[in-house]
C-alpha cells in the first residue's frame, strides 16, 4: 500500500470485512432476497427522474420489475440531475440494491464496500456500465478519484463513528469531479451518543445540507457548489 494513499482511502481491519460478510449472511437468512437478487436486465425505469429536486427522488421508486412490482424507494438524498447521465459513486454500497438501478439512468456507477460477500452479489446483478470494488482495494480506488459527479451513501452513515464518517467523506471528496464538491448523501440529523457520533436520515432538505456543510467544515472540506436547499 503506498503511503500518499494515507488518509485519503479508509483503512479496514479483517474483522470489519468478517463482521460484515456475517452481516449480510444474517441478512439474506432472515430478510426478502429478492430485492437484492434480481438482475438489473429484469427491471425497467419506470419514473422518469430527471428533473425530480431531492424530496422527490427520495420518496421516489425509480424501476419495476416485468411483473409490475415496484422496487422500493430510492431514499436517497439527490435530485435527478445529479443522478440522469451522470458519472455516479456510492460508498456502502451493498450488494448493489442502489447500484443496479442507478445504473440504468446513469452513464456509469462505481460501488464500493467492505463486504465481500455483498460485492460478490452487486458484480453478478448490475449492468455493464456498473462496477464494484471493494474497499481494500486502494490502488484501484485511486484510480477513480476526480471521476465521479455525486458520491452517495445511503443507509451507510448511521454505521459509523464520527472519525470514520469523516474518512468515508475524505474519500468521497476525492472521488468527485474537480478540487470541491458536495457529497448528496441520505443524511440529515447527527446525534450523539456514547461519544460516537451518528448521522441518521434527514427530516428536511435545509437542516440536511446545514449539516453536510457542518461536516465539511469538521472535516476542512470546501463545498463550492451552491445548492437551492
Ligand atoms: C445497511 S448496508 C447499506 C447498503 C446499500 N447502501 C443499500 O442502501 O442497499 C451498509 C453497507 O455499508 C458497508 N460498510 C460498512 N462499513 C464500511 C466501510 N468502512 N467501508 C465501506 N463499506 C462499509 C457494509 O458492508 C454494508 O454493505
Amino acid at each position: 500500500m503506498s503511503d500518499d494513499l494515507q488518509g485519503t482511502i479508509p483503512l479496514v481491519d479483517a474483522s470489519v470485512v468478517d463482521r460484515w460478510d456475517k452481516e449480510w449472511m444474517h441478512y439474506l437468512s432472515t430478510e426478502s432476497k429478492w430485492p437484492h437478487l434480481i438482475q438489473s436486465s429484469k427491471l425497467r425505469v419506470q419514473t422518469d427522474v430527471r428533473h425530480l429536486e431531492r424530496a422527490e427522488i427520495f420518496a421516489t421508486s425509480l424501476t419495476m420489475t416485468a411483473d409490475a412490482i415496484p422496487m422500493a424507494p430510492l431514499r436517497i438524498w439527490a435530485t435527478g440531475s445529479e443522478l440522469v447521465q451522470r458519472s455516479v459513486a456510492e460508498i456502502g454500497c451493498g450488494a448493489g440494491f442502489l447500484g443496479k438501478q442507478i445504473g440504468l439512468i446513469a452513464t456509469r456507477y462505481l460501488g464500493i464496500d467492505v463486504s465481500q460477500l455483498a460485492l460478490a452479489i452487486a458484480r453478478g446483478n448490475s449492468g455493464p456500465n456498473c462496477s464494484y470494488l471493494h474497499i481494500g482495494e486502494r490502488t484501484l480506488i485511486a484510480q477513480e478519484f476526480g471521476k465521479y459527479d455525486t458520491v452517495l451513501g445511503r443507509e451507510f452513515f448511521i454505521h459509523q463513528n464520527f472519525p470514520n464518517a469523516m474518512q468515508v467523506l475524505r474519500l468521497a471528496k476525492e472521488l468527485l469531479v474537480g478540487v470541491a464538491g458536495y457529497v448528496p448523501t441520505s443524511i440529515c440529523r447527527i446525534q450523539t451518543s456514547n461519544k460516537a457520533w451518528f448521522i441518521q436520515p434527514a427530516p428536511s432538505s435545509t437542516l440536511t445540507m446545514r449539516l453536510v456543510r457542518l461536516l465539511f467544515q469538521l472535516g476542512r472540506f470546501k463545498s463550492s457548489r451552491r445548492t437551492s436547499d
